[in-house]
């Protein structure tokens, strides 16, 4: 076991840890982040997307011994003060999820896209979320949701907790 401690959604937790457990497995099974969920097993849908020390990382390809002393933000910290994110906003507003299983994975993937580039063009945003897949296929309106966002996000702080 190995000792660790990190800031999760503004959090301060201390936890032993097996040093091949994964970060998205720390995240839901020992703090019950199941907002952060896991749709494959090779790397590859972006869905247990969360951030690392404010940039965007698949919390599948992360040990949690690697997040020792970092920050990270998941799906659940993003709300402030019951408000939605500017992004959870937009996604919402423009009907950018089907079943919603990728939606936290897109919508971190998205805080962390505008933080980068405020004002993306549409093949910047098909780019920027290239490793996030949506198997309902719903990507028009998801690039839409991000326009709507890049709309609204100008001067707002880009992260609910820990940036
Ligand atoms: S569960 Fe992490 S990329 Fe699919
Ligand atoms: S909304 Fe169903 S996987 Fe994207």
């Amino acid at each position: 076991m190995t000792r660790i401690s990190l800031t999760v959604d503004g959090q301060k937790v201390a936890d032993d840890v097996e040093p091949r457990m994964l970060l998205v497995q720390y995240l839901r099974e020992r703090l019950g982040k199941t907002g952060t969920v896991i749709g494959c097993d090779t790397s590859n849908c972006g869905a247990c997307t969360v951030h690392l020390n404010g940039k965007s990382v698949k919390s599948c390809n992360v040990l949690a011994v690697q997040a020792d002393g970092a920050e990270v933000t998941t799906i659940e910290g993003l709300a402030q003060g019951g408000q939605l994110h500017a992004v959870q906003e937009a996604f919402r507003e423009c009907h950018g999820l089907q079943c919603g299983y990728c939606t936290p994975g897109m919508i971190m993937q998205t805080v962390d896209l505008l933080n980068d580039n405020p004002d993306p063009s549409e093949e910047a945003i098909r780019h920027g979320l290239e490793g996030n897949l949506c198997r309902c296929t719903g990507y028009h309106n998801i690039v839409r949701a991000v326009q709507h966002a890049a709309g609204s996000t100008s001067g707002q702080q880009s992260e609910g907790v820990g940036a």
